[in-house]
Parts: C-alpha cells; sequence; structure tokens
C-alpha cells in the first residue's frame, strides 16, 4: 500500500490505483463528469482538477504515488474546477424541472449543485444542428451536448463498434455517427452503451422522453415556455434556488418510479440491469452493477421488452373444443391437466407422458418441473432444449475435465493472449460477450482466431480466419493436436502433473496429418501450422465455440478435441485459460443443473445412481424411476410410434426450431394430449388441448445460471398481468392437483430444497444472491464458489483430466447433384432465436423485419438474383419461400440462413440425424436446392440495418485533438496543469 496525503489527511492507496477512484473510494469528493470507472479516464472535462505536489493534474488521469500530497480544495484546485465547469455549462442549458433526466444521477446538475455554482460566465450557445430521432430507441440532442466523449469512449473502446467520434476541429464539435451519418443509417448496433453513460440528457432513451418526470409531457412549445420562465429567473435568484425546485421535482419523482434489478431475458452471457418502471411503462433498463456485463448490453437486453406489454399476450388458460379454442378459468384449466395426466398414466403407464422445461424459465421452475416428472408422475421423461445446442459440449467437458459448464469466468477471456473462436457468431449471438474479446483486441494486444463458415464480425477482426469446409473442424483441430506433440510444442510438465491417457490419445491422431487435413478441410497446411504455433507462443489460451460446433453429427466428438488440444498445451486451470462453450438461451444452463434431463437429477446427479436416489427419495418422500427416460428427440420418436401419449411443454417453440420441424409437428398432432405453457399464443400451441398463460422474466422472481455457471437473481419487476401465473405457481397447482403436497409459496424456498440435496448448489441461497451478488458453481455449504474452475484438481476421483480419444466420420447430409448447396443457419443480433420475443419490438422489426438466405455474390451471378430475389429452398425434408441478401459474408456455394421467422422458419429444411452421443440434431448439415422464383421484391433488410453503416474505428474520444484547438486552454489559466499520466 502507498501512503498519499489528500487536504492533509493520510489514505492508503493501492499501486497504480488513480486518485479519482481513491478520494472516491473514500467518501471524499472531487467533482468530476467524464470520468466513469468502467470507461477510465475520458479526460476532456478538465473538472477533476487537484493540486499534486503544489501543480494542476487531472484527478482522474492520475495515478496515487508514495509520498504524494493531494489538495482537491486548494483555492488553485477550486478556481479550476470551476472555470473547466463553466466552460461545461456553456454546451448544456439547465432546465432540470422539465427534464426527464432529473432523476438525481445527472452529473450535469450534480456537479453545478457540488460546485455551488450560481451563474454562469460563459454563456449557454445553441449548436447549429438538429435534434437526430433517426434511430428507434434512442434520440441524440446536440443542443444539451457537453462533449464530455463517454459515449465515443463506450462505443469505441467497450462496445467496440467503433460508429462514434467527435470532430474537435470543427468550430462546432458534436458526436458525429459514422463520421456524419444520421443514427438511423449508421453501422450502430443499438447497444445502448452511449446512452447508458452519457453523464446528462443530450443521449436519452425514447422511452424516457416525455414519460419520466411530472411535467415533461406538456408539449414542446409549453415546455419552452417554462425553459424560458427558468432561464428568466437565473440572473436574479442564481441557479441554487432553481435546483431546489428541481430537486423537490425529482423527489415526487421517487414516488412512481421504481428501479428493480432482473437479469436479461434472452442469451446466455447473463447481463442484469436495473428496469426503471412507471406502472407497466418500462422507462429505461439501466445496467452499470452486473457482475457479467456492468454498463454493457446489446439491443435485446436494452431495448427488447415490446413483449412484456404485447396486447397479444395470453391472459387466460384456454382449452380446445375442436378446431377452436375457448377461454376457461384456472380452476378448470388446472382440473383438466390433472385429470387427463392421471387417466392417461393409469391406462398407459407413466412413462407414456413426457415433460420439457424452457430454458427461458427460473432454475426453480425446471427443478419443480422435473420433480413433477419424476416424484408425482413417475417418469425420467424430462428434458430442456439444451439438447439442441449445448449438450455435445457439455459431454466433450465430461469426457475430459470432468465439469459440464464453462471452465471459467468472461474475466478469463479478456485477459487470455489468444483466443480461438470455433463455430460461433459471437458478436451476434452473444454481443456482450464478443466486446470483451474485440476490446482485449483492439487495446491490449490480445491475437484472435476465429474458425466459421461466415465471414462474420468477428471473422473480419480475427488475425487469422480459416474457412474449412463444412462440419470438419475435428479434423484442423486434432492436426493442430498431433502437430503439437510430434513437434515438442505440447505442454510436457502439464501433461505429465495432470493429464491421463496421452498414449492412446498419440494413436488416435494418427491420421491426422497436416496434409491430410489440408485435403479434408480445404484449409492450408500453413494455416493451421501457424494455428499450432500462435497457441504455442501464447501463454495462455481460451477456446470458444458455440451452435457451429455442437450442431453436427459430430458435436460431441468435435467439442471433445478442442478440450483434448487445450489440455496437451496446458491451457486449463489458470487465469486466461479454458473452454468456453457459449451457451445460447439465457437459462439454457440452469435447466439441464436442475435435472431437467432424462438421465440426471439435479446437479448432474445420475438416475441409475442408488445413493443419490435414495437422498431425493428421502427428501421428496417418493420412489422414484431408475432407468433413464427419453430425450427431446426420442420423445417426437415416441409419438410417431404410439408409445407417448401426452406431452407437458413449457416455453418452447418446438414446431420451429426443432430440426426437421415439419417431422415434429405431424409428432404433436397424434397426441392424446398437448400442455403448451407460454406467454404467446405460439405456433405451437396450434397443436396443443389446453394453453396455460405463464409469466416473462419480467413478472417473476428466480435466479437464472449463465454460460459462466454464475447464478443470478431476477426480481419481479412489474405484477404478472392479469390471468397469468408465474410459471413456478402453475407447476406447483399442477401438482398439488395431481395429489401433492407442495407449500412453496416463494422460489427461495425452492432454492432451500435444491441446496439440500444437491452438492453443487450447497452453498446457494438467495441471501447469497442478494442485489448484484452472483455465485458461479459449484458452491460449498459455507458459500465459496468457482469463478474459475480446476485451479486445484480437475473433477475427477483421481484429480486428473483425461484426453479423449475421438475419430473422423464425415458428415449426415452431403451436397450431390440435386441439392447441391450447403445450408447453414443461425442466429441475428437483433432477434433471439425464432423471433417470438423480439418480433414485438417495433424498433427491431424496423430494423430487422424478417428472415432472408445470405447468397455470395458468384453465386448470385451465377444464378442471376440480387438482393431481394424470392427464391425456393428445398431440402429432402420441406421447403421454404423467402428473399435472397446477397452478400460476401458467405461464399460459393454456402448458403446461410437465420432463424428469425415463424412463417418460413429455416428447420423445414433440416433433417433428423442427430449426433449419435447426445442425439442433438445436425442442424448444420444441410444440403438443398435453389429455385429462383421470378419475383423480386425489397432487399429483406432494409437501409436502416447496421449492416450497411460504415464504422469509423479510432482509439476513444482522441482528447489529444481537443487539447490542440486553438480556443482550448487548461483551466487554472493554463498555470501549469501537470499530465502526470494519461490515458493509454
Ligand atoms: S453502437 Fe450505437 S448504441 Fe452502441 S454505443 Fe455505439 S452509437 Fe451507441
Ligand atoms: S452525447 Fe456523448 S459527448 Fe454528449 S454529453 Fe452525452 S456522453 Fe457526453
Ligand atoms: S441478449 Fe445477451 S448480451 Fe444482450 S443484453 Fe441480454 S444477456 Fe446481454
Ligand atoms: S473527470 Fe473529466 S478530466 Fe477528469
Amino acid at each position: 500500500m502507498l501512503k498519499v496525503d489528500i487536504d492533509g489527511i493520510t489514505l492508503e492507496a493501492q499501486p497504480d490505483e488513480l486518485l479519482i477512484d481513491l478520494i472516491n473510494r473514500t467518501g471524499r469528493s472531487v467533482p468530476h463528469v467524464c470520468y466513469h470507472p468502467q470507461l477510465g479516464p475520458v479526460q476532456t472535462c478538465d473538472t477533476c482538477m487537484v493540486e499534486v505536489n503544489g501543480h494542476l493534474a487531472r484527478a482522474c488521469a492520475t495515478a496515487a504515488a508514495d509520498g504524494m500530497k493531494v489538495s482537491a480544495k486548494s483555492s488553485k484546485a477550486a478556481a479550476a474546477q470551476v472555470e473547466a465547469f463553466d466552460r461545461i455549462l456553456s454546451n448544456h442549458m439547465l432546465y432540470c424541472t422539465v427534464c426527464d433526466n432529473n432523476n438525481g444521477n445527472c452529473t450535469v446538475h450534480n456537479t453545478t449543485k457540488l460546485l455551488a455554482i450560481e451563474h454562469q460566465r460563459i454563456p449557454f450557445r445553441t449548436k447549429p444542428y438538429e435534434v437526430d430521432n433517426t434511430n428507434p430507441f434512442y434520440r441524440y440532442d446536440p443542443d444539451q451536448c457537453i462533449l464530455c466523449g463517454r459515449c465515443v469512449e463506450a462505443c469505441q473502446n467497450v462496445e467496440v463498434n467503433e460508429t462514434l467520434s467527435i470532430n474537435w476541429e470543427d468550430p462546432n464539435p458534436r458526436v458525429l455517427w459514422d463520421g456524419g451519418s444520421t443514427i438511423g443509417e449508421s453501422s450502430c448496433v443499438s447497444c445502448g452503451h452511449c446512452v447508458t453513460v452519457c453523464p446528462c440528457n443530450a443521449l436519452m432513451e425514447k422511452t424516457m422522453l416525455g414519460h419520466a418526470g411530472f411535467l415533461t409531457s406538456l408539449k414542446k412549445s409549453a415546455l419552452s415556455g417554462m425553459i424560458e420562465v427558468v432561464k428568466g429567473v437565473e440572473p436574479e435568484t442564481g441557479y441554487g434556488s432553481i435546483l431546489q425546485v428541481s430537486e423537490a421535482e425529482h423527489a415526487m419523482r421517487e414516488h412512481r418510479i421504481r428501479k428493480t434489478k432482473t437479469v436479461c431475458t434472452y442469451c446466455g452471457v447473463g447481463c442484469s440491469f436495473d428496469v426503471w418502471t412507471k406502472d407497466r411503462h418500462i422507462l429505461k433498463v439501466a445496467p452499470e452493477h452486473g457482475p457479467a456485463n456492468g454498463i454493457s448490453t446489446c439491443v435485446k437486453g436494452k431495448f427488447g421488452w415490446g413483449h412484456i406489454n404485447s396486447e397479444d399476450r395470453l391472459t387466460t388458460p384456454l382449452i380446445r373444443e375442436g378446431d377452436k379454442f375457448r377461454a376457461a378459468s384456472w380452476a378448470e384449466a388446472l382440473g383438466l391437466v390433472a385429470r387427463r395426466l392421471s387417466e392417461i398414466k393409469n391406462k398407459d403407464g407413466a412413462d407414456s407422458l413426457a415433460f420439457i422445461s424452457s430454458s427461458k424459465c427460473t432454475n426453480e421452475e425446471s427443478y419443480l418441473l422435473q420433480k413433477l416428472a419424476r416424484a408425482i408422475i413417475g417418469t425420467n421423461n424430462v428434458d430442456n432444449c439444451s439438447r439442441y445446442c449445448q449438450s455435445p459440449a457439455t459431454v466433450g467437458l465430461f469426457r475430459t475435465v470432468g465439469y459440464g459448464g464453462d471452465s471459467g469466468s468472461i474475466s478469463d477471456m479478456e485477459k487470455a493472449d489468444l483466443v480461438i473462436i470455433v463455430g460461433s457468431n459471437t458478436a451476434e449471438s452473444h454481443p456482450v460477450i464478443a466486446t470483451r474479446v474485440k476490446s482485449s483486441h483492439k487495446l491490449d494486444g490480445q491475437k484472435l482466431i476465429v474458425s466459421d463458415l461466415r465471414e462474420n464480425e468477428m471473422a473480419r477482426r480475427a488475425d487469422l480466419f480459416l474457412h474449412p469446409r463444412p462440419g470438419t473442424d475435428l479434423i484442423w483441430l486434432s492436426a493442430v493436436s498431433r502437430y503439437l506433440l510430434d513437434n515438442r510444442l505440447a505442454h510436457t510438465r502439464f501433461l505429465d502433473q495432470w493429464v491421463n491417457g496421452l498414449d492412446e490419445y498419440r494413436r488416435s491422431l494418427e491420421p491426422f496429418t497436416l496434409e491430410a487435413a489440408e485435403r479434408l478441410t480445404g484449409l492450408s497446411v500453413r494455416s493451421i501450422r501457424t494455428v499450432a504455433h500462435m497457441i504455442a507462443e501464447a501463454k495462455n489460451t481460451c477456446i470458444l465455440w458455440a451452435m457451429g460446433v455442437t450442431q453436427q453429427s459430430q458435436g460431441s466428438d468435435t467439442s471433445t478435441a478442442i478440450s483434448n488440444l487445450l489440455l496437451i498445451t496446458g491451457n486449463y486451470m489458470r487465469p486466461g485459460t479454458g473452454a468456453y462453450p457459449l451457451r445460447g438461451h439465457n437459462n439454457v444452463q440452469g435447466a439441464s443443473d436442475h435435472g431437467s434431463m432424462p438421465n440426471m437429477l439435479p446437479g448432474y446427479q445420475s438416475v441409475d445412481d442408488p445413493e443419490v436416489r435414495r437422498r431425493f427419495e428421502t427428501g421428496w418422500n417418493v420412489k422414484l424411476p431408475s432407468t433413464k427416460g427419453l430425450d427431446n428427440h426420442e420423445m417426437v420418436e415416441a409419438i410417431h410410434e404410439g408409445k407417448l401419449k401426452a406431452m407437458y411443454l413449457i416455453g418452447e417453440e418446438m414446431s420451429i426450431v426443432d430440426s426437421n420441424s415439419n417431422y415434429v409437428a405431424a409428432a404433436f398432432e397424434k397426441l392424446d394430449f398437448f400442455v403448451v405453457q407460454d406467454i404467446f399464443f405460439s405456433n405451437t400451441c396450434r397443436y396443443a388441448d389446453i394453453v396455460l398463460p405463464g409469466a416473462p422474466s419480467l413478472e417473476k422472481e428466480g435466479t437464472f445460471t449463465s454460460t459462466e455457471r454464475r447464478v443470478q437473481r431476477l426480481y419481479e419487476v412489474l405484477e404478472p398481468l392479469a390471468g397469468c401465473q408465474p410459471d413456478w405457481k402453475i407447476i406447483r397447482d399442477v401438482a398439488n392437483k395431481l395429489g401433492a403436497d407442495w407449500n412453496y409459496q416463494h422460489p427461495s424456498e425452492i432454492m432451500v430444497e435444491i441446496a439440500s440435496l444437491t452438492p453443487m448448489f450447497a452453498g446457494v441461497s438467495y441471501e447469497r444472491l442478494s442485489g448484484y451478488k452472483s455465485l458461479q458453481w459449484p458452491v460449498t455449504a459455507d458459500g465459496t464458489d468457482e469463478p474459475l474452475l480446476y485451479t486445484k484438481r480437475f473433477a475427477f476421483p483421481d484429480g486428473k483430466a483425461r484426453l479423449f480419444p475421438v475419430s473422423w466420420i464425415g458428415s449426415s447430409d452431403q451436397p450431390n447433384a440435386e441439392f447441391d448447396l450447403h445450408l447453414n443457419n443461425g442466429r441475428l443480433l437483433e432477434h433471439f432465436h425464432e423471433g417470438n420475443l423480439t418480433y414485438r419490438t417495433e424498433g427491431i422489426r424496423q430494423k430487422t423485419p424478417d428472415t432472408f438466405v445470405e447468397v455470395s455474390p458468384e453465386l448470385a451471378e451465377e444464378r442471376g438474383l440480387q438482393s431481394g430475389t424470392w427464391v425456393q429452398l428445398i431440402s429432402r425434408y420441406g421447403k421454404v419461400r423467402v428473399r435472397a441478401l446477397v452478400t460476401d459474408r458467405v461464399q460459393g456455394k454456402e448458403l446461410y440462413m437465420p432463424m428469425n421467422s415463424v412463417e418460413s422458419p429455416v428447420n423445414r429444411l433440416t433433417s433428423s440425424h442427430t449426433d449419435p452421443v447426445t442425439n442433438t440434431p445436425a442442424y448444420k448439415e444441410t444440403s438443398v436446392h435453389m429455385k429462383v422464383l421470378a419475383e423480386v421484391g425489397e432487399s429483406p433488410l432494409p437501409r436502416i440495418n447496421s449492416r450497411f453503416g460504415r464504422p469509423t474505428p479510432q482509439n476513444g474520444v482522441e482528447v489529444e485533438r481537443k487539447w490542440k484547438r486553438a480556443d482550448y486552454a487548461q483551466p487554472g489559466n493554463g498555470n501549469g496543469l501537470v499530465q502526470l499520466q494519461t490515458n493509454k
């Protein structure tokens, strides 16, 4: 620790601690406008001036040093602070009482008060620019912009979308999108970082405008009149009394604006944030304290909440009558569910029923659903959609290192010297994780290798982009392993100490020579060798992968090959290393963790382990079935075979998102009884006998587990819409109708039960998860968690990892003369999955209104089509009609279709072939014929989609350009400002 004297008091500082952080941490204050701890020093505002050893310096850009004498209050420092802030006020009109940002957290307001500013020396000056309203979610008001550059820093170096800059050389600087475009036509991805960090009202969520304040919904003309009145009294009264009025108005807001913490309902990154609401109106999403995301979000988490108050939410149970549904009471609906499930169980046995949990539901809800299946019905026929994406990765990790989850945290991905991304469109599927990799790559010299069929954003940024033939990742990964072992580049010490099975593994690599890999993958020997050397040279390597790997007929083996490669190079057990299968849905990890799997009780405890069963039987006071149940894929087969008669499905759009969806829908038609629990009347509901209205994430409490095994609490932001019920209550009530005696009154009671039966969650409790606290499993009874796994041993009895040999078989569906094109599929940034939630946000619909098929420029030319041409794609399993989008993201005869469509779902084309180990469908192995139709429409992606923008990369806000302006002078009369430490 260092000793620093601040205004006569000696404080202990950490090495490298910024003075501003030291001052804030110890409860003192110094004004600061542009500084934000998650952005670091931006150095544009100069309001944080302090005296350091007699010279003026910026507290936000000066590191503490032993023996340093600092004064934040000396007359020299105070004069400089006021002078700097006066310049800021010349860019901003203080009309706080009628401002939607008057919520107690406006930095400009608070600094005016802190510095006791009564009058401005430099008068406010408007800027010659219009307000920009062209983005559906937020607007920019140049007149209120203080040019602090926080937004630029966030966009350039945190989000790394590189849209924003400030034209410092212009007589009237402002924030620019793509160097001068409208926001709507820029590369802005509407992630909201800039809006979140803006310290005033220059950038604001449109949902706040006219809604947050008591007077702010007044007509513009009336507002302007009031602003004039305020300005008119200022010369006489000063700002003090004006601020008092605005503070009274803010105090009134406190009574009607609620701020509630929740966890994002979309992807597996696990972003958490406060949701500001006024009655049922969502004012804004405010990210700041989330352990996974801090200030970061993507468009879905920040703005994609239109589904919550959508007019077509289900608000009453529906019972089928012939071809129609009629509204029913909860009593009637629950009675019918219980009666029909009992009848079918009595007639055809417990195993003629099946249950599918939702990866959008909470851990507690998944736990209850599998308990209902096992303890009340008596079947292990329970599964969740991790079968469709994550199970192969889980198997790969179970085989090699012992736990089926990410081996570390997002912070490890940030720290790595080398990140390898295989089959993951990370920037669109896991946007906030992508920001961390992009930032480390841009600013900290991290190296990036991407293997993908498409040249997506991460591929464009990569130091090395590999484009192997479809489904051949296992080959080049194994060839890299062999090359490393053959050339003594493997980590021998690590292998000797921590890994079993080297000899057998080495033998299994025999076929994977560089030459064979080149022949089979299409990658050059040179590039495979380069990968090997980059791994060997990097101190720490992380490998991230997703559905491009797992949704292949060898998804489990390729995942295993990834982990094998990490093991031979010693890339486990240390920060900045490890295996990261990126989980898709927000709680797909938790759904499996909590036992919605046909072979595992909660915490991956096997159903055929008598010891485990005994524990659950005692806890639940029942006898449990001991044989593995059916997984999702087998359930569909069993319905077709007439063995499965009834299904209870929660929150999954199976008739659209299951592979070979025509076949799946045909199965649903054969069910004797089908319960669907959802928040909308989904396509799958059309096959139901009864539909139960559940509640979305904002309307319930519980926990979600993100990709980094992070368990986080969500709180009830809004009461459930009248007529709906949180899903845990519905499951509880169904169980009780079936004769159970479940008394859960709150999800915390369910978690107590989970912790008591599941060693992996022994120390998880709602108290330990309160607010923004989180735990990364496994969690011992005393609450110790493991952000980084395997720091002491691998999760096998002898503590050693296991190399697991794999061989290459080939893909299930190869192009031929008739089906001559390879069709790949996956997510899009703006929509989640089929889009049932995201299409209900108008702005998202505007930016991305429909699905499409990406066609390479060379194929488009060959087939005579352009963006907007309608085509019919025909596979061996079905056909869809869709518009083409010509793009160089894809090459040659490879097509790509995003999955955001209910009308033309890509899964009408995909097959029922699966990875034999997990039964995960080989979604990515589809061959199609493309018939070009005569019709040509608009391009399926409008000009306002961010893809068409032109980013302007630079290193942050580039404050040095401001300092070079002729009208810039250092505050404090230019009195020897010492640049003790600059930004980067
Ligand atoms: S991408 Fe758009 S919303 Fe995100 S920080 Fe940049 S300008 Fe703001
Ligand atoms: S728009 Fe950007 S530069 Fe202007 S005040 Fe907001 S964060 Fe600062
Ligand atoms: S969708 Fe994913 S990245 Fe986007 S805000 Fe939600 S959790 Fe974060
Ligand atoms: S806080 Fe703005 S320069 Fe330090």
